[in-house]
C-alpha cells in the first residue's frame, strides 16, 4: 500500500504512520466492515480506513478540518465509500458500525455509550494525556468494553556526527476492546435476583426471596437496614459490598450506578448473584437504578425480581386501616414537609418533617395516621395521629392521610352500626338484668 500522503495540514498533529499500524492492526478492518471515526482531522485514520473497510463514516466538528480531510482523501485516490460528516459526536454517529476510532476525548464517554448501545465490535481510543488516559480506562471498564491498554513511544533515528542519535514522539496511550457480542446476543445470559425483603422484620421476607438468599453466591445490599435484614438469612461472608454516595447530584449517581454494575455483572456470569432492597425492588428503590444501567451496559444480564411486602400495603395493618375495595389509594412523597394533596387517600413515604407535613394535610382537610419503622427490628415502631410525638427526623416515617369528609362505607359497615343497636343497653333492658340478677321474675314472665 502506498505511504498515506497528507499535502493539506490540520493545524493539528496527525496520527503518526507508526501508531496507525499498530492501530490498523487492532481495529483488524475487513471489506465487510463499517468504520465510524471520531475526529478525522488531517484524515489519516480515514485514509487507512478506506483502503481496508466496506464502508466508512468521519465525524469532524470543525468545518475546516473536515474540508482538509476531504482534499486529502482527493490527494489519496479516496473517492467513495467515505462519508464525512460536520458533526460533534456522539451527534452524527452510525447506528450500525463494526468498528469505532475515538481519535480525541471529547464526549468521549457519551461516545461509548452509543457503541455500547449500538454493539460496536471493536472500539479503540488513542489518548496523549496521562489523566485523561486513566479516567478513559476506567470508562472502557465501566462499560465492559475493555481488553487491553497498549502503551508506545515511537523515536525517529536521526544522524548525529557519524552516529544515530534519537527523536521521541509522546507516549500514546491506545484503549482497545469492543462489546462481547457472545455475551450480548450468544443465548447465554445471566440473571441477578432482585429480592424485596419486606418492610424489615427478617421474617416477612417471602418463602421464595429466602430461597433466593440461601442459594445467592454473593448478595449485594444498598444500605445498613437491607444488611442488617439480610444478614438474618445470609452469612457476613455471602454479602457484597457496593458503595453509594449521599448525593442528588446526576452525574455522581450514574458513575455509582456504573460501578455498582460493573462489579455485579461478572459476579452475576460466574456465580450467582442477588441484590436485595427493602419492601419491594419496584416500589420507590434502587433497584430501578441497578436494573436501568445493566440493560444499558450489561445487556447479557437479565433480571428477575421477587417481590417482596411494601411499605405501601404493610402500613395498612400496621396502622389499623382498610382500604375498601373501590376506593383509590394515592402514594406520593411527602419529604421535608411537603404535603402533597388532592386524592381521597394517600400514603406519604418519606415524611421527614412531620408536623410540617402535618399542618398541610390537616388545613387541606385531611385526617392523618403516622407510622415510624414499622415491622422493623432495629429503632422504636410507633404508630401515631400526634405529629409531636414524632418531631424529629426518621427517613422510615410514613403517613396515611385520609379526606375528613368521605362517606363511602362499604355493605357490611352496616353490621356494626346493628351490632351497636343490639348491644346498647336500653334502661329497661339494664333494670331487668339487674331484676333478674337479684333473683326477680323477668318482666316478661310477669305479664
Ligand atoms: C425509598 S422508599 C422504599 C420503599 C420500599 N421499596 C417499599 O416497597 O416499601 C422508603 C420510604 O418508605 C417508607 N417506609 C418503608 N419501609 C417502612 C417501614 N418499615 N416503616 C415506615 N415507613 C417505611 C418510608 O416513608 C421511607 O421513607
Amino acid at each position: 500500500m502506498a505511504p498515506v500522503s497528507l499535502p493539506h495540514d490540520a493545524k493539528a498533529g496527525p496520527t503518526k504512520s507508526e501508531v496507525r499500524a499498530v492501530l490498523c492492526s487492532k481495529l483488524d478492518l475487513a471489506p465487510t466492515d463499517h468504520f465510524a471515526e471520531v475526529g478525522s482531522c488531517t484524515g489519516a485514520v480515514t485514509i487507512e480506513a478506506a483502503r481496508r473497510a466496506g464502508r466508512v463514516t468521519a465525524l469532524e466538528r470543525k468545518p475546516e478540518r473536515l474540508e482538509t480531510t476531504r482534499k486529502n482523501l482527493a490527494e489519496n485516490g479516496v473517492t467513495e465509500g467515505v462519508d464525512l460528516r460536520e458533526a460533534e459526536a456522539p451527534e452524527g454517529l452510525p447506528e450500525d458500525a463494526d468498528a469505532l476510532f475515538l481519535g480525541g476525548s471529547r464526549n468521549y464517554e457519551a461516545v461509548l455509550d452509543h457503541a455500547v448501545a449500538t454493539g460496536v465490535d471493536r472500539v479503540v481510543m488513542n489518548v496523549s494525556r496521562l489523566e485523561v488516559a486513566g479516567a478513559a480506562t476506567e470508562a472502557f471498564r465501566e462499560r465492559d468494553l475493555l481488553d487491553e491498554v497498549v502503551q508506545f513511544q515511537v523515536s525517529h533515528g536521526y544522524e548525529l556526527a557519524g552516529a544515530t542519535s534519537f527523536d521521541s514522539q509522546n507516549p500514546v496511550y491506545m484503549l482497545v476492546g469492543g462489546v462481547d457480542e457472545t455475551a450480548t446476543d450468544g443465548g447465554g445470559t445471566v440473571t441477578l435476583h432482585g429480592v424485596g425483603l419486606g418492610p424489615g422484620d427478617a421474617d416477612l421476607v417471602t418463602v421464595r426471596g429466602k430461597r433466593v438468599l440461601d442459594e445467592a453466591d454473593v448478595v449485594y445490599t444498598p444500605g445498613r437496614l437491607s444488611r442488617t435484614v439480610a444478614t438474618a438469612h445470609v452469612p457476613e461472608a455471602r454479602i457484597g459490598d457496593l458503595d453509594f454516595p449521599m448525593t442528588r447530584d446526576e452525574d455522581e449517581l450514574r458513575r455509582a450506578w456504573r460501578e455498582a454494575a460493573a462489579e455485579i455483572a461478572p459476579v452475576a456470569r460466574e456465580s450467582t448473584a442477588a441484590f436485595v432492597t427493602l419492601g419491594d425492588p419496584n416500589v420507590y428503590s434502587t433497584f430501578g437504578h441497578l436494573r436501568r444501567t445493566l440493560d444499558a451496559f450489561h445487556p447479557d444480564v437479565s433480571v428477575e425480581t421477587v417481590p417482596g411486602v411494601s411499605a405501601v400495603t404493610a402500613f395498612t395493618t400496621a396502622l389499623g386501616v382498610e382500604i375498601t375495595a373501590g376506593s383509590s389509594l394515592a402514594l406520593h412523597e411527602g419529604a421535608r414537609g411537603a404535603s402533597p394533596t388532592g386524592p381521597d387517600r394517600m400514603v406519604l413515604f418519606k415524611v421527614t418533617d412531620v408536623p410540617a407535613t402535618h399542618e398541610g394535610l390537616v388545613a387541606a382537610g385531611y385526617d392523618v395516621v403516622y407510622g415510624r419503622r414499622l415491622y422493623m427490628e432495629q429503632g422504636e415502631t410507633v404508630v401515631t395521629d400526634d405529629p409531636e410525638v414524632l418531631a424529629d427526623r426518621d427517613y422510615y416515617t410514613l403517613a396515611y392521610a385520609e379526606k375528613a369528609d368521605l362517606d363511602d362505607d362499604p355493605a357490611t359497615a352496616q353490621f356494626a352500626d346493628a351490632a351497636d343497636d343490639a348491644s346498647e343497653p336500653t334502661v329497661a333492658a339494664m333494670e331487668r338484668a339487674e331484676g333478674e340478677a337479684c333473683g326477680d321474675e323477668s318482666p316478661e314472665v310477669a305479664r
